[in-house]
């Protein structure tokens, strides 16, 4: 157990693949009409007046000119080059009557606001607009994010929360970007950082990016109130609304779960849906988020084991949820006919529609599972029937503790050289159908049920040899 987080270091620090760019949207720019209470940039003919109490950093791209400025207590202006103020004892004619306009208050703007972010695959995307939709608690920004406040902008951000850092891959500002967490806690205590920054806690930079290509945890479950306490939720519309994991409302539109092994990409696999699908014009109102999420496993269905790692796919659409049900059953069409060459094993839906996928014609890997639980079963009767008549066992309740105790074991083994596996196999050969392909294709749920043969029944089917070799190695 003490060994998972290097395994997962490890697995980091083989290059960065899924994170995402996310961009905080407000900003406390001078020219920014939104930034005035009376929705214009003050002219000559104005006084223009920033509450005594507040504090703030303006950036200031161009010069202008007014009657009188009130200034706040503490404060700074960014200058970019050829900037200015001056003021003007006579009337401006090319500015109104002249009236009274107050900077507006950033102060309770919040870092956990889903609302404020936009975030997007590339720095590339971002610059054109090309955003990625997310569920709300990863619309922040996750702990292997880059994080990019926009160049010739200042801002004011509250980085409050129940945590005394919140962690992130690197923050931009004003163009610089720091990952190195001493420089960037330098530029933090610095006169722009702190009125930039405010709050309880503190960002730090630094972490590694996600270095599984088939995603990472985003790290925010641990803020969901904080995150979900500044988003209203709209009602729904529809019959059978659906709540997404990592989500704060209630959505009409549909959910597909992808199951994934090895040689899956989320990256591109985002892309693939994007160029196949929504580019389409009966798409063109959807909204579509993907993103990794641990559901906990069970087995079966009673004792709690562990978490499996699914891809969830969030789809959106205005109106009652009609298109994305067809999306979705395409979605699930394409990963059923090109799983193989995608690294998915399988793929369902559910629609607030009302519609979803035909369990019982899912994939081989789910028949797999069913056939491997019957016998596994079959064989735990068998066992139990046999130490039984050998006077091994008398009471029920004997055999269960020692089973499970090694059951929990076997499933640290699986932990273990799961991930392990994946990141000697997978960036150095490149070849998604070697060994730690089996385990994936099976599902976790075999997985562990064979591991469960392992623990001391394996010697009733010598069928399984093969896959029981794979868990020791
Ligand atoms: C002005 O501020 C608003 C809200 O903060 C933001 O959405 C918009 O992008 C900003 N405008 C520009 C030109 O940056």
């Amino acid at each position: 157990m003490l060994k998972t987080p290097d395994v997962l270091l490890l697995a980091c620090l083989v290059g960065a693949a899924s994170a995402l760019y996310k961009q905080w949207v407000p900003d406390t720019n001078y020219e920014n009409k939104t930034n005035w209470d009376k929705k214009a940039v003050p002219c000559g003919n104005d006084i223009v007046e920033f509450s005594a109490q507040r504090e703030v950093s303006v950036f200031v791209e161009t010069t202008h000119a007014m009657q009188e400025m009130r200034l706040p207590l503490d404060g700074e202006f960014i200058l970019d080059s050829g900037a200015g103020f001056y003021a003007v004892s006579g009337k401006d004619p090319s500015c109104g009557a002249g009236v009274t306009t107050q900077f507006k208050d950033s102060e309770s703007l919040q870092w956990f606001d889903p609302a404020l972010w936009q975030a997007a695959a590339t720095l590339d995307d971002l610059q054109r607009g090309n955003f990625l939709f997310s569920v709300h608690e990863e619309s922040v920004p996750c702990r292997y994010d880059d994080v990019v406040f926009k160049v010739r902008s200042s801002f004011r951000v509250d980085i409050s929360s129940g945590q005394s850092s919140i962690p992130v891959k690197s923050v931009s500002v004003l163009g610089r970007m720091f990952d190195s967490r001493s420089e960037f806690s330098e530029y933090l205590s610095s006169r722009s950082g702190r009125l930039q920054f405010h709050g309880s806690s503190s960002v730090a930079v630094g972490e590694p990016g996600c270095g599984d290509p088939s995603g990472c945890d985003c790290g925010n479950s641990a803020h969901h109130q904080r995150i979900c306490g500044t988003v209203t939720c709209a009602s729904p519309s529809c019959d059978k609304p659906l709540l997404p994991a990592g989500h704060c409302c209630n959505i009409c539109g549909a959910i597909v779960t992808i199951h994934s092994a090895a040689g899956f990409n989320l990256q591109t696999y985002r892309q693939r849906i994007y160029h196949l699908f929504l580019i389409l014009p009966q798409y063109k109102s959807i909204q579509l988020g993907m993103n990794k999420v641990f559901k906990p496993q069970r087995l079966m269905g009673i004792i709690p084991f562990g978490t499996s790692p699914e891809i969830q796919v969030v789809i959106l659409d205005g109106e009652k949820g009609t298109q994305s049900e067809a999306l979705a059953r395409d979605i699930v069409r394409d990963a059923h006919s090109h799983g193989s060459n995608l690294g998915i094993t399988g793929a369902e839906f559910q629609a607030s529609s009302g519609g979803s996928s035909d369990q019982s014609g899912g994939t081989a890997g789910m028949v797999v599972g069913v056939v491997f639980g019957v016998l596994i079963m079959l064989t735990l009767v068998i066992v139990g029937v046999v130490l039984i008549r050998k006077g091994v066992v008398q009471m029920p309740s004997l055999p269960s503790l020692p089973s499970l105790s090694r059951l929990k074991r076997s499933s640290d083994v699986g932990e273990l050289s799961g991930p392990l596996d994946h990141g000697y196999d997978n960036p150095m050969f490149d070849k998604p159908t070697m060994l730690p392909d089996i385990p994936g294709l099976y599902g976790t749920e075999i997985n562990n049920s064979i591991s469960l043969t392992q623990t001391g029944v394996h010697f009733v089917n010598p069928v399984y040899d093969e896959n029981e070799t794979d868990f020791n190695a």
